[in-house]
């Protein structure tokens, strides 16, 4: 007996997160958005069938994960019971099924008492849950913060770590706490994504809302440890194709977890088209990890900028007006951005390799902020963008070294490094001048890849 407490103990002092999982931000489906607490066996099921033959597993999505609504009661025993009407045959065989198709299998509880749908919650069983859990073949735990009273959600999120990580099976650890505590400040150490806000609803209000309270959260993303904006609603008919395509192009931006909220048996061309963009889903799973950050914001017009791997680059022009805008765009310009995302605070002192000075979710410097009053163009700033740029950014990325006082100085970008690709047309722009006119309507975006010639 004293072994094996001492044993759990020495375990559980030593808990952490599992570190190997979701070097890249995870996708999958989750059936909250679409079908609430209507779940059952059978749908989930045809949801896995789905994914794999509609190409979405080809595309990179593999988690199918049961949100609210599974669980119905605790036994003699606290042992948490499946809805038996809905689930008959437990939910080790629906986690098999879904393994059996190469997916992988998540499911949902909550930090306090209850969940949000008032089933039971985690609260004081979390060791047991955990282990049962495993032997269910979870592979993916999103945990919410409804039923939750005075509990501290850094140490409760904290147990259900040690309590997972104890069990022994890898589980992804999504913390869905709304943001209220601000988890992108402690999470990182926690769990491998954590909502930034409350929920998403399908509607371009909303989503735009919540994107909008992304913005200085960049740094805290990356490898292993994600913001999450909230789970996607393309194809849930609340908003336009064109504002889908927003809300997916800024989710990958942001490179935010992908997980599809919507009914993959009745999907239109269109929802395809957004959900299968593999264009777009690579800037998203992009290995370096980061996130978007505002180059220039004219309000309703702005400019991000994501840092790719092998000093590539996305730059995305969002008119989130309600008018349609035509904006003269610099290529020339934007060629030259690089941007400062890092993690967990853990940015290099102000100077040194990938440090932008005074980085919090940086946009770079460029001198092309605040141009209220000026027309929509990302070109007219563009001596003052290219001096700041050049002159501001030592040392991202892996460029060679040898800048004064032995700092890296980096070798300046210009668009004949690059060819620019339009990720929603899928073609390269054949560019007659560095500048030019782009239309777009109202709510929508541009993504432009910059490539490595
Ligand atoms: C909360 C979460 C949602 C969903 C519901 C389920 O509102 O934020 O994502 O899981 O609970 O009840």
């Amino acid at each position: 007996m004293f072994l094996v407490v001492a044993a759990f103990v020495f375990t559980s002092a030593n808990a952490q997160k599992f570190d190997q999982l979701a070097k890249t931000p995870p996708m999958g489906w989750n059936s909250w958005n679409k079908f609430g607490c209507n779940v059952s066996e059978t749908l989930i099921m045809q949801m896995a069938d789905e994914m794999v033959s509609n190409g979405m597993k080809d595309a990179g999505y593999d988690y199918i994960v049961i949100d609210d609504c599974w669980q119905i009661d605790r036994d003699e025993n606290g042992e948490i019971v499946p809805d038996k009407e809905r689930f008959p045959h437990g939910m080790k065989y629906v986690a098999d099924y879904v393994h059996s198709l190469g997916l992988k299998f998540g499911i949902y509880s909550s930090a306090g008492a209850v969940t949000c749908q008032r089933r039971p919650g985690g609260f004081g069983h979390e060791y047991q849950d955990a282990r049962t859990y495993a032997r269910y073949g979870v592979d993916y735990l999103k945990y919410d913060w409804c039923g939750s009273t005075t509990q501290n959600a850094q140490s409760s999120y904290t147990n259900m770590r040690n309590a997972l990580f104890t069990a022994g099976r890898p589980i992804v650890f999504s913390i869905c706490e709304w943001g209220s505590s601000k988890p992108w400040e402690w999470a990182g150490e926690v769990g491998h994504l954590w909502r930034t806000t409350g929920d998403i609803s399908d509607n371009w209000n909303s989503m735009i809302d919540i994107f909008n309270k992304q913005r200085e959260l960049a740094r805290y993303a990356g490898p292993g440890g994600w913001n999450d904006p909230d789970m996607l609603e393309v194809g849930n008919g609340g908003m336009t194709n064109e504002e889908y395509k927003t809300h997916f192009s800024l989710w990958c931006m942001l490179a935010s977890p992908l997980m599809a909220g919507n009914d993959l048996q009745k999907m239109t061309p269109e929802n395809r088209e957004i959900l299968l963009n593999k264009e777009l889903i690579a800037i998203d799973q992009d290995s370096l990890g980061r996130q978007a950050t505002c180059y220039r914001d004219n309000g309703d017009y702005q400019i991000w900028v994501k840092t790719l791997s092998n000093n590539e680059k996305a730059i995305c022009l969002l008119n989130s007006s309600d008018e349609k805008k035509s904006v003269l765009v610099d290529f020339a310009l934007l060629a030259q951005i690089r941007s400062f995302g890092r993690r967990f605070g853990g940015f290099p002192p102000a100077g040194g390799p990938g440090g932008a000075p005074g980085a919090p979710g940086a946009a770079v410097p460029g001198g092309a902020q605040g141009g209220a009053g000026r027309p929509a163009s990302a070109g007219l700033p563009a001596a003052q963008g290219a001096q700041g740029v050049s002159a501001r950014t030592p040392g991202a990325g892996g460029m060679p070294a040898g800048g004064p006082g032995g700092q890296p100085r980096m070798a300046p970008l210009t668009l004949d490094n690059f060819r620019v690709r339009d990720l929603w047309e899928h073609k390269d722009l054949t560019l007659k001048e560095t500048s030019m006119y782009v239309d777009m309507p109202p709510h929508s975006v541009k993504v432009y890849r910059f490539i490595r010639k």
